[in-house]
């Protein structure tokens, strides 16, 4: 793009919040101060167009508020002169909004909440919609089958914008609402209907049944998806998975390449929200080091995903934990600052004290024991590990390495019948490793295959298989809590 030369002195700043072509775009401009400034001119010089167009001054609320700089998806740049004084330019660009004005898609369930009495939801929709809420309809379905729509109850939650700004073509960036309700005050083990909206458009009844307490039930772990191109291995996985009864699914981490490219996400959780079963099914999801990818804080992820916020503040739905039935779920987010993981640690430390369920699961996107013939995670084995033998935890589930691999029960290192099994969840996606095993390792499979694990807990013993995306049974074992105690 061309723009126009201007002699720039950076005597202002210009803000502008994301431009989403069919609203207004407010911008503000500040002095070398620091202070809203009025009376200032703003231009906009915009890609394909000659000359700068003047947008007007800021008002004396110190605001300039602007219908529309253009129609079209343009790359602009934004800069602010008066009395002979520029500022920077700002470049950025007009965004399309990323789902159509009566949209909603990519609905799933969330880590959120007592699972026998809660249950939550998120999903997006258009930030152009003219309902403003996020709603949800729900009632008891044996109520509903007699009385039909009057039965709906509403419940209300939040929605916020998400601008997705990594892809070249800037004609597939823009600007997405995500929406999330959680449903309080159900009964456990009964079926509900519901439909997700913003007041005015709906969608289709499904159903969801919350949980009842148990002390045998299954679960299911994917491993990595990350497989921008090509997400038919993890379709398979999830249709078939969509037959089974899950109380809860984990995902270790990198569900998306770059999470700065709106099209990852969307093709990824509509995969999950096609079948109704997967839809419904609560999502105990964790930051990779992809969800990073593009987005620094992992802020789409964090939203979309809207996990449990009882971890520590330093990384808020990140790091968290929750409970389903006699299991006792952590999950630590990816970082790669030590610092951090030190932080995590000692919340780990004390919410697994805590905690009084006999089965304690860890989820780490890194594995401690990895199968990378390139390493790299030895920061995770050196540090987690002791914390791991202190807490007594039973299994880690971590991804990362692309490939399956569960190690024989460690404590420090070494073979101990009260150990841990460290668990590799191999890849969901098209994209697998080369494996290494050490001694360490029980089972390594070295085959380029897509795999999903089934866990059957039973009491006392949870029984892991692990199937390829074509069904077959590649690895099958028992794991026993010696000292369980039923709660
Ligand atoms: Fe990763
Ligand atoms: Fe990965």
């Amino acid at each position: 793009m061309k723009l126009a030369e201007i002699a720039v002195s950076g005597a202002f700043t210009v803000t502008a919040e994301p431009i989403l072509l069919g609203k207004p775009a407010v911008m503000t401009v500040k002095d070398a101060a620091g202070e809203l400034v009025k009376g200032v001119e703003v231009f906009a010089a915009i890609e394909g167009v000659k000359d700068p167009i003047s947008l007007g001054k800021t008002n004396t609320d110190e605001v300039l508020k602007v219908d529309a700089i253009t129609d079209e998806v343009k790359k602009i740049a934004l800069y602010a002169v008066k009395d002979g004084k520029y500022s920077f330019k700002v470049n950025t660009q007009t965004y399309p909004p990323l789902a159509g004005k009566t949209e909603l898609k990519n609905v799933i369930a969330t880590a959120v909440g007592d699972p026998y009495k809660s249950k939550g939801f998120t999903w997006m929709s258009s930030p152009l919609a003219e309902g403003k809420s996020a709603i949800i309809q729900y009632a008891r379905k044996k109520d509903f089958d007699k009385k039909g729509e009057q039965e709906l109850k509403l419940a209300a939650g939040a929605s916020s914008d998400l601008v997705f700004s990594g892809e070249q073509d800037i004609k597939k960036n823009g600007i997405v609402r995500v929406n999330e309700v959680t449903l309080t005050k159900l009964q456990q083990g009964t079926t509900y209907v519901y439909r997700v909206g913003d007041g005015k458009n709906w969608t289709d009844l499904k159903e969801f049944t919350t949980l009842k307490r148990k002390q045998s039930f299954e679960f299911a772990v994917l491993g990595d998806t990350q497989s921008p191109s090509d997400l038919s291995l993890f379709d398979k996985i999830l249709g078939d998975l969509n037959s089974k009864d899950m109380a809860f699914m984990i995902h270790v981490g990198d569900l998306i390449d770059d999470a700065s490219k709106f099209k990852q996400w969307d093709d990824a959780l509509n995969t999950l929200s096609r079948y109704d079963r997967i839809r419904s099914t609560n999502l105990v999801a964790t930051l990779g080091n992809h969800e990073y990818m593009g987005d620094v804080n992992a802020q789409a992820a964090r939203v979309i995903f809207n996990s449990t916020g009882n971890g520590p503040d330093l990384d808020k739905g990140g790091t968290y934990s929750v409970d389903y039935h006699n299991i006792h779920i952590s999950v630590l987010g990816f970082t790669s600052d030590d610092k951090v993981l030190e932080q995590q640690l000692q919340w780990l430390k004390q919410d697994v004290k805590q905690s009084d369920k006999p089965w304690k699961i860890l989820v780490t996107h890194k594995p401690p024991y990895f199968t990378n013939p390139f390493g790299g995670n030895e920061i995770m084995k050196e540090k987690l590990v002791p914390v791991v033998d202190e807490l007594g935890i039973d299994i880690v589930f971590s991804g990362h390495d692309h490939s399956y691999g569960r190690t024989k029960k460690l404590k420090n290192g070494m073979d101990d019948p009260n150990g841990t099994v460290y668990i590799v969840s191999g890849t969901t996606g098209l994209k697998h490793y080369d494996a290494v095993a050490d001694e360490k390792f029980e089972y390594v499979n070295m085959d380029n295959i897509a795999v999903s694990l089934r866990a059957k807990v039973d009491k006392d013993r949870i029984t892991i298989k692990t199937v390829t995306s074509d069904g077959e049974v590649i690895d099958e074992f028992t794991v026993v809590n010696e000292d369980y105690k039923e709660k």
